[in-house]
């Protein structure tokens, strides 16, 4: 089974992206032959570039390897290093009516927020389509919000096999249905924009400020607590095995401590928990050309399924080369 995802590099990574997304795609190698890329041009069209945008590359990736993406299980690239993706998005533009794009809720929603709409932005969805049709996956793990662009992908692909023969897979995507969203320091869903995260890389005291800012109910110390609509209780139990989680439950239960001490216990757990992922991360940092060379050699095994599957296409669809 083939599985396809491509990350956007957008900075810090936080926990919802850990729980939600990276310990997925990390647990997915173990069954599957999975393929994951940056996708450093989608990241222009929300207006990324120049030194910037190289370095958020280089930040995604490092922080992908060292959270687990294993090189050795994953082909692992940075989508620009693949540049027949480039010649298939033009291709399939072609077999994209301008009302599939115009009815794109990722599209319409950023205009709405008042984004100056440019090109990049209306045809993100068509870049998506290359970027998965390209190799040919059984399965696009995706966020809610990215299956519209699943389903484009699908649509263009029909188009060009209707008029050139069964040549490109049509995708299914996949939503982890039991991965719970992750709470932010508000209550509400953890994500860049609402400001309210708790990054995975953080210093130690920066970590610490962000969980003392969890939003809790005032109960007096000496009270027992509710912990199943404890934020600082439903952050905790991500990282948590049965036992643990039970002595949680009981100290909530028993009174005589108050949030502020489970506060405490959350950042010594999630310190802990990410603890070799930082040493391997700070590996990773001091060795940023070992960084270069899984991401070459990853963009290499790409290549030698998107260059015959180029050929194929060209072959068909009358393009010389
Ligand atoms: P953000 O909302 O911070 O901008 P992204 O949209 O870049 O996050 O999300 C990247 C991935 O992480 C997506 O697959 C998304 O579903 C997952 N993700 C982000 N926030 C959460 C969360 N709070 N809980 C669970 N998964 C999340
Ligand atoms: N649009 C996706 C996101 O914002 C990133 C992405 C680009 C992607 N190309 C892809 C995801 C291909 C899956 C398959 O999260």
């Amino acid at each position: 089974m083939r599985v396809l995802t491509g990350i956007q590099p957008s900075g810090d990574l936080h926990i919802g992206n850990y729980f939600g997304s990276i310990k997925q795609m990390v647990d997915a190698q173990k069954s599957s032959h999975t393929f994951a890329f940056i996708a450093n041009y989608h990241a222009m069209s929300s207006g990324n570039g120049g030194k910037k945008l190289a370095e958020l590359t280089m930040q995604t990736a490092t922080d992908f390897l060292s959270l687990g993406i294993d090189p050795s299980k994953s082909v692992f690239w940075v989508q620009s290093d693949v540049k027949e993706v480039l010649e298939l998005y033009w291709i399939l533009s072609a077999f994209t009516p301008m009302g599939l794009l115009e009815r794109a809720h990722s599209y319409k929603d950023k205009v709405a927020k008042g984004i100056s709409a440019n090109h990049s932005l209306f045809s993100y969805p068509v870049l998506m389509a290359a970027d998965i049709l390209l190799f040919s996956p059984d399965i696009v793990p995706v966020g809610k919000d990215q299956i519209q662009h699943v389903e484009i992908a699908r649509d263009i692909a029909t188009k060009f096999n209707n008029e050139y023969g069964d040549i490109l897979k049509l995708p299914e995507f996949k939503i982890e249905e039991n991965v719970a969203t992750v709470p932010g320091t508000d209550g509400q869903k953890m994500s860049k924009s609402y400001n309210n995260c708790i990054n995975i890389f953080g210093e130690e005291k920066k970590q610490l400020k962000a969980i003392k800012k969890i939003v809790t109910e005032p109960v007096a110390l000496e009270e027992p607590k509710e912990y199943e609509n404890c934020n600082v209780y439903n952050m905790a139990k991500l990282f948590l095995e049965e036992e643990a989680l039970i002595d949680l439950q009981n100290r909530y239960k028993r009174g005589g401590e108050g949030h502020g001490h489970f506060k405490l216990y959350l950042a010594d757990v999630m310190w802990e928990y990410f603890r070799e992922y930082r040493e391997t991360r700070e590996h990773y940092l001091n060795h940023q050309d070992e960084v270069r060379e899984i991401l070459k050699n990853g963009a290499n095994k790409a290549s030698e399924i998107a260059q015959p599957m180029m050929e194929k296409i060209r072959s068909v669809t009358g393009i010389l080369y």
